[in-house]
């Protein structure tokens, strides 16, 4: 049985040992926490899990290695200095960073070539995507090895051509984010409508064409020539940007209208996951033409 280690056991290491767990792989987790064994007995109950604190023990032996711990590239380098001592050449070191580019993970390591960017969205057992991100001086063979592992996961990993801070996903969503808590800010909309106007309009759209396949179909036969030309022409505005020392205000209305704490996250979590998994296999995610989401 391959061994995958799991370093970290947040919101995403939880989530890709249950992935890993479920698929097949013997997994160990590796986190500081005083209560990691009861978090693995109470979230990870009937896999083959194991709570492992220490990251070189954690580390010797295993074939694969899915980083999640702190968004921070202090701890980062310090974590994969250990997990470049104590595994084998060979091992791919694959960090869930959201947004670190992977030389800056990578910097004095020196199984720097074995590092490389495994991005999820959150969940990662339910969200296809993993972007596979290498770094300068990542080998093709790891990337080429994080890809192949990701498929046979049922993910659908994408490569990005070259790094850069944030990398695809979180560009985008950080341009949009940014835009939403404008529009909060100006008074232009309340945060459940404007959710509810993206549920009902660009996040069903995106969920089954692209930006750029619907660029394609809403200009007609003409393509997305004729959008841009036209309708696409009249869009020219500036679109602003949010005031950094306001947002508190944005956050004060979020919480408002969601509420904190762990009630209202396991509501909302429950009500996120049944809503995904009632989606992915009508829209191809799963079974046996699973990997690319019933692409045309
Ligand atoms: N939350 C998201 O939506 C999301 C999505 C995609 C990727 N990510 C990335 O995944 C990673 C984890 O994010 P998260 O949201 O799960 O964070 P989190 O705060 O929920 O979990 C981080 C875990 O790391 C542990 N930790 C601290 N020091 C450690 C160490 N030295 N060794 C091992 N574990 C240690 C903490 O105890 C904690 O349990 C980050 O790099 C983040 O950017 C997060």
């Amino acid at each position: 049985m391959a061994v995958v280690t799991i370093v970290g056991a947040g919101v995403i290491g939880v989530s890709w040992a249950r992935l890993f767990g479920a698929a097949g792989w013997e997994v160990r987790v590796s986190d500081p926490r005083p209560d990691l064994r009861d978090l693995v007995a109470r979230e990870l109950a009937d896999l083959p899990v194991t709570a492992l604190p220490d990251l070189a023990e954690a580390a010797t032996g295993t074939d694969f290695v899915q980083e999640a711990g702190p968004e921070r590239i202090e701890v980062k380098e310090q974590m994969f200095a250990t997990l470049a001592a104590h595994t084998a050449d060979g091992v791919v070191l694959a960090s869930s960073s959201s947004s670190l580019v992977p030389s800056l993970i990578a910097r004095g390591n020196p199984a720097a070539d074995r590092i490389v960017i495994g991005h999820p969205f959150n969940p990662p057992e339910l969200m296809p995507l993993v972007e596979v991100v290498p770094g300068p001086k990542t080998s093709g063979r790891t990337a080429d090895r994080a890809v192949e592992v990701y498929r046979e996961l049922g993910k659908l990993p994408v490569r990005l051509k070259k790094e850069i801070p944030g990398f695809v996903g979180n560009r985008l969503q950080k341009v949009f984010n940014d835009q939403a808590a404008y529009l909060i800010q100006q008074g232009v909309i309340d945060v459940e409508d404007l959710d509810d106007l993206v549920r009902a309009s660009l996040g069903l759209r995106w969920a089954t064409v692209g930006p750029f396949e619907s660029g394609v179909l809403g200009g007609g036969p003409g393509g997305m020539r004729h959008l841009t030309e036209h309708v696409g022409s009249q869009l020219d505005f500036e679109t602003g940007t949010p005031d950094r020392a306001r947002m508190g205000e944005v956050l004060d209305a979020v919480e408002q209208a969601y509420g904190t704490g762990e009630p209202a996250y396991e509501r909302l979590a429950a009500l996120r996951d049944g809503r995904t998994r009632a989606v992915l296999e009508p829209l191809g995610w799963t079974g046996p033409a699973s990997g690319d989401g019933g692409r045309a």
